[in-house]
């Protein structure tokens, strides 16, 4: 393992445009539980009543998909970053991050100090709430409150359109800029480091394909084996928390040696 940190950390430091792609498994050690490990939502929930198609089709199915989402958002909204996510943040201000594209919804690279211009978050986010017609905006508690009162699936104030958490659902638009976007960066990386993902959900998941064969170097951080594993140049199947705050360390040490060489 100690080899694989040394290697990453020297591709860190010698990089020109890093990408880091990030999924649920960089927030289970901030008690979110990810999507498809033992215990994890999948577990609990069907995935098939998280479809956009089933939300639009009725009333009764969104009071479900809201008191599914509520349930979701109870264990996000509190939740602190760890030692992974304060890695990604440090590494943006070591001059060292292009961006992150990240597949979570819990806001948490925000709370870790990453810049909003730096993060895109390609599955939205549980943050706020959009209404689906006019596109209204409302932040999350206040719609929580509305349902703690007894509202099961809220509608807008303005237009009376269905409300939804402004997260993107199996079968609906991806958001066109930060696709866009994610996709023109991953091209342009030299060094992609995937942490906490199963890479199984496209197109997501396509970006670390389309920086590999862009050219990049790929480096894989998960705990479990991902489907992309055959196209990495390192894998490290370990904690996303101690392994990136140990990457983080000798990146600062490789720095530090070059500052030194170079003073
Ligand atoms: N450190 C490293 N890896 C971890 C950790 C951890 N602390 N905890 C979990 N993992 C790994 C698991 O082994 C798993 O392979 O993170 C991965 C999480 O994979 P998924 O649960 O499939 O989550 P993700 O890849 O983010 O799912 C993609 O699917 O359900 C949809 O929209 C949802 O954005 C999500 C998308």
């Amino acid at each position: 393992m100690n080899d694989h940190i040394e290697k990453i950390a020297e591709w860190i430091v010698r990089s020109r445009s890093i990408v880091v792609f990030v999924g649920a498994g960089l927030s289970t050690e901030s008690g979110i539980p990810d999507f498809r490990s033992p215990g994890g939502v999948w577990d609990k929930y069907d995935p098939e009543d998280f479809y956009f198609h089933n939300f639009m089709a009725s009333e009764t199915s969104r009071e479900k998909y809201w008191q599914m989402a509520t349930e979701m958002y109870e264990s996000m909204k509190d939740a602190k970053p760890n030692d992974a996510h304060l890695a990604v943040a440090e590494l943006e201000r070591l001059g060292k991050l292009d961006c992150v594209i990240t597949q979570n919804i819990d806001g948490l690279h925000f709370k870790a100090g990453n810049s909003p211009d730096r993060v895109l978050e390609l599955h939205g986010t549980a943050m706020h709430v959009t209404c689906l017609s006019c596109g209204r905006r409302y932040p999350r508690d206040a719609i929580q409150l509305r349902i703690a009162g007894g509202d099961k699936a809220p509608r807008c104030d303005s237009c009376k359109g269905p409300l939804k958490p402004a997260t993107i659902s199996f079968g609906q638009a991806m958001p066109e800029r930060e696709t866009a976007e994610a996709y023109a960066r991953s091209t342009a990386s030299d060094l992609f480091i995937v942490i906490g993902s199963s890479l199984v959900v496209h197109p997501a998941a396509q970006m670390p394909v389309v920086a590999k064969r862009a050219g990049a170097r790929l480096v894989i951080i998960n705990r479990d084996e991902t489907a992309c594993d055959e196209l990495a140049d390192i894998i490290v199947n370990g904690q996303a928390g101690p392994v990136m705050a140990a990457v983080l360390e000798e990146v600062k040490r490789c720095l530090d040696t070059r500052g030194q060489s170079k003073g």
